[in-house]
């Protein structure tokens, strides 16, 4: 299988093609931007080699196993020929996607020409999978439907039909007033998935991850969607909510009310100053009674 192929061999590899060339530096730092089936090759440039001359570049590949026949070196397509930019978008060569690509880069100026520079590219094992291309979240009598829409390649076919059996998506889900950390999790090869067991008029939040189980790839997650559960609410949960906010109006009404029943029933007087000498006293009427005490015992002392 091409595939398995692939996996046990493939290593995003550096080989430097040279010899028989001018001595024009070559590309550096060349990689493979990938998503889905969006191939586009990058490279950088040493700017100041080569100042003042226009340096153009030319990409080709070739499949692999062409390579272990005779006189190949016919078989490399060019995608990009004398291009400016440090760039060439693959995306056009529809590469297969479990193919074993060979893909090099070349830099060119009207005197020289530099050596190549190569790399292997295994679409299936190096392109990186795109989230889902979209997610809906609806309300459903109390559940939540999650309705997942397949990445999609260059061409708009389903990433799931490329990668067959092997794509799942992970679903992760939590309550809004909670932190992400804590979602619950859902492996699943569907489309469509309703959550159940919830708790009734309850936001909650959703993000899906795509994932290729063969080759161990996962996306980044789809951006989250929040939705509040319908339903109706227990009983028990209503009489709370009635019992929390009749404490708090209770407890607010309490501490506004404290400074007027205070000016009303202690009036500030003038305490002799031997009285004020009591410690720990508290304005109320029953005090007052035992403030007369305190007032004895004070004179009784002196
Ligand atoms: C290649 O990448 C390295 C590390 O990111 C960087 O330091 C270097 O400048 C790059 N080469 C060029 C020609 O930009
Ligand atoms: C670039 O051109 C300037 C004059 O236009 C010259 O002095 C300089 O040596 C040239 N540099 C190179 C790398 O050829
Ligand atoms: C090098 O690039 C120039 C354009 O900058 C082009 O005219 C020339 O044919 C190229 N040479 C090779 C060997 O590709
Ligand atoms: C893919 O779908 C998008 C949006 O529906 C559309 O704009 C684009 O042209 C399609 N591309 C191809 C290659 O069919």
């Amino acid at each position: 299988m091409t595939a398995l192929r692939c996996f046990s061999v493939c290593s995003l590899l550096l080989l430097n093609a040279s010899a028989g060339f001018g001595d024009l530096r070559r590309p550096e730092n060349v990689s493979m931007d990938s998503l889905n089936t969006r191939y586009v090759l990058r490279w950088d440039w040493p700017h100041e080699t080569a100042a003042n001359q226009t340096v153009t570049f030319t990409a080709q590949y070739i499949q692999e196993f062409r390579t272990q026949k005779k006189n190949y070196e016919k078989y490399w397509k060019s995608v990009c020929v004398n291009v400016l930019e440090h760039h060439c978008d693959l995306t056009g060569a529809a590469l297969h996607y479990l193919g074993i690509y060979l893909l090099r880069v070349q830099a060119n100026t009207s005197q020289q020409t530099s050596g190549w520079v190569q790399i292997r590219f295994c679409p299936d094992k190096h392109a990186a999978l795109g989230p889902p291309s979209s997610v809906t979240l609806n309300s459903v009598e109390g559940d939540l439907e999650i309705i997942i829409t397949d990445p999609l390649s260059s061409t708009n076919q389903s990433m799931k039909t490329l990668l067959d059996n092997r794509f799942s998506y992970h679903i992760q889900y939590w309550r809004r007033s909670e932190e992400p950390q804590t979602a619950k999790v859902l492996e699943t090869k569907n489309n469509v998935v309703t959550l159940t067991e919830l708790d009734r008029q309850t936001w909650y939040c959703v993000r899906v991850q795509s994932r290729d189980d063969f080759s161990e790839k996962s996306s980044v997650f789809s951006d989250t969607h929040c939705t509040r559960t319908e339903g109706q609410m227990p009983y028990w949960q209503i009489f709370l909510y009635f019992l929390i906010s009749l404490l708090l109006l209770l407890y607010f009404c309490f501490k506004k009310m404290f400074p007027l029943l205070k000016n009303t029933f202690c009036p500030a007087i003038q305490l002799p100053d031997h009285i004020q000498e009591v410690k720990g006293w508290k304005c109320t009427k029953i005090k007052w009674h035992q403030l007369n005490h305190s007032t004895a015992a004070a004179e009784v002392k002196l």
